[in-house]
């Protein structure tokens, strides 16, 4: 791994995952494309931006001419593919843009992985790999008494969003089976931690109850998410891209099951104890009932016995640990949510998702 073409760096796992990289291999170079939607932040990055070995290219992963001449320009060795639309709620209202970058995207980059790469892979095949980020979510969804999903589980997703995942991950996998394209994949289930953006349970929440809004719970709250801190997300992908073989996908999860309902009260309880003295206590008096998510998926769990066994990773953060710490992060980082929640585009769609589900409901 020396010449990294993460894309998508500057969103939530995306900018972690290079914070921790830099950490992690000092001399290695990251290439971050990132067209800077919405989610996207370069913020999120302002330490590294200022670091020789990094370099930033604003454009779209659907830019055949632009990602061909940065696999040339950099002379791409990894690639690590984060760079998609990522929030179910928004795949519902406006699938297409999820079919355009998540799958037409996908495409545009293994083609240009192959056409810079096929000639040298002959040489050495070790040198080279294209790893895919994908979800638990392509899965589908399990009854309360279904074991957990594993490498091997079909594929039934159930939101636009996770059948444009699941339709890149078949990409993929046939760009090895036909090419000999190095790739591999990996399919997480719900990260949390810094930098997530406002619009996912976990960030919502907390910004809600500091400003002391509705805490919005789907349905009946009962849905069920196997969560991970995203340090040891990343950590995994380093060690999936490093031991993993060529055609592999693995499984990461957090061992950790709550309901959502668990979650937001949990984060209440937080809030709590470290900010008792606001107006808002007790903060699970915010909670309100709104009319649930279409197509819902009941619940998720990953078999993780495959990448602990294969290669020795389980995760290390307790989830209240984890949970506490990204409590405080958001506490301490007022401007960053700011910046984002003050935007036209941010009250925009909290209007279009939100008022509709508390008007529903009543
Ligand atoms: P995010 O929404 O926070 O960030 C996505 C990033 O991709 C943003 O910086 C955005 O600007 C960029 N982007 C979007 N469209 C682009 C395009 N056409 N060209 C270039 N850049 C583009 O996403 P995230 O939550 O960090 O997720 C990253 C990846 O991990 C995604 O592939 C997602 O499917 C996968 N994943 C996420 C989770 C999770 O819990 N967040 C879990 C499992 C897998
Ligand atoms: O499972 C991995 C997936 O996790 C990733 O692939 C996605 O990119 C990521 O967005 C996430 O998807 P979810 O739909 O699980 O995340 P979200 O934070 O949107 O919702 C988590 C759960 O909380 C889900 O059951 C819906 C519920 N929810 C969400 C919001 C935003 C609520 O009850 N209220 C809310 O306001």
């Amino acid at each position: 791994m020396e010449n990294v073409l993460v894309t998508g760096g500057a969103g939530f796992i995306g900018s972690n995952f290079i914070q921790y990289l830099f950490e992690e291999n000092p001399s290695v170079q990251i290439i971050n494309l990132d067209a800077l939607t919405y989610a996207g932040n370069h913020n999120n990055l302002e330490e590294i931006s200022k670091n020789q070995r990094y370099h930033f290219v604003h454009g779209n992963i659907c830019d055949e001419a632009l990602v061909e001449n940065i696999f040339s320009n950099f002379y791409i060795d990894t690639v690590v593919h984060f760079a998609a639309e990522t929030h179910v709620d928004r795949s519902i209202n406006n699938p297409m843009l999820f079919i355009q970058t998540n799958t037409i995207g996908t495409t545009t980059l293994l083609n240009a992985a192959l056409k810079f790469w096929l000639p040298k892979l002959q040489k050495s095949i070790k040198q080279f790999r294209f790893h895919h980020i994908s979800t638990d979510e392509v899965y589908g969804s399990l009854e309360p008494d279904q074991k957990a999903f594993t490498e091997n589980s079909p594929y039934f997703p159930n939101s636009p969003y996770a059948a444009s995942k699941a339709a890149s991950d078949h990409l993929v996998r046939a760009y090895y089976q036909t090419y000999h394209l190095p790739v591999t994949i990996s399919n997480c289930s719900n990260n949390y931690g810094p930098y997530q953006f406002p619009e996912k349970l976990i960030p919502l929440t907390i910004e809600n109850a500091i400003h002391g809004k509705p805490l919005p719970i789907y349905g009946d709250g009962k849905q069920i998410r196997d969560w991970l801190y995203v340090r040891d997300h990343c950590n995994a992908i380093v060690e999936i891209i490093e031991k993993g073989e060529a055609g592999e996908s693995f499984n990461i999860g957090g061992n950790n099951q709550p309901t959502n309902l668990e979650i937001v009260t949990t984060i209440c309880e937080i809030l709590g104890r470290i900010s008792p003295s606001s107006a808002n206590t007790p903060y699970s008096n915010l909670i309100r009932f709104v009319s649930d998510r279409p197509g819902h998926d009941r619940r998720y769990a990953m078999d993780i016995t495959k990448i602990k066994s294969r290669l020795g990773w389980e995760p290390k953060e307790k989830f209240q640990n984890g949970l506490e710490k990204t409590v405080k992060w958001y506490l301490d980082h007022p401007d960053w949510i700011n910046s984002i929640v003050s935007k036209e585009e941010y009250q925009k769609w909290i209007k279009i998702n939100y008022e509709k589900r508390i008007e529903e409901k009543k």
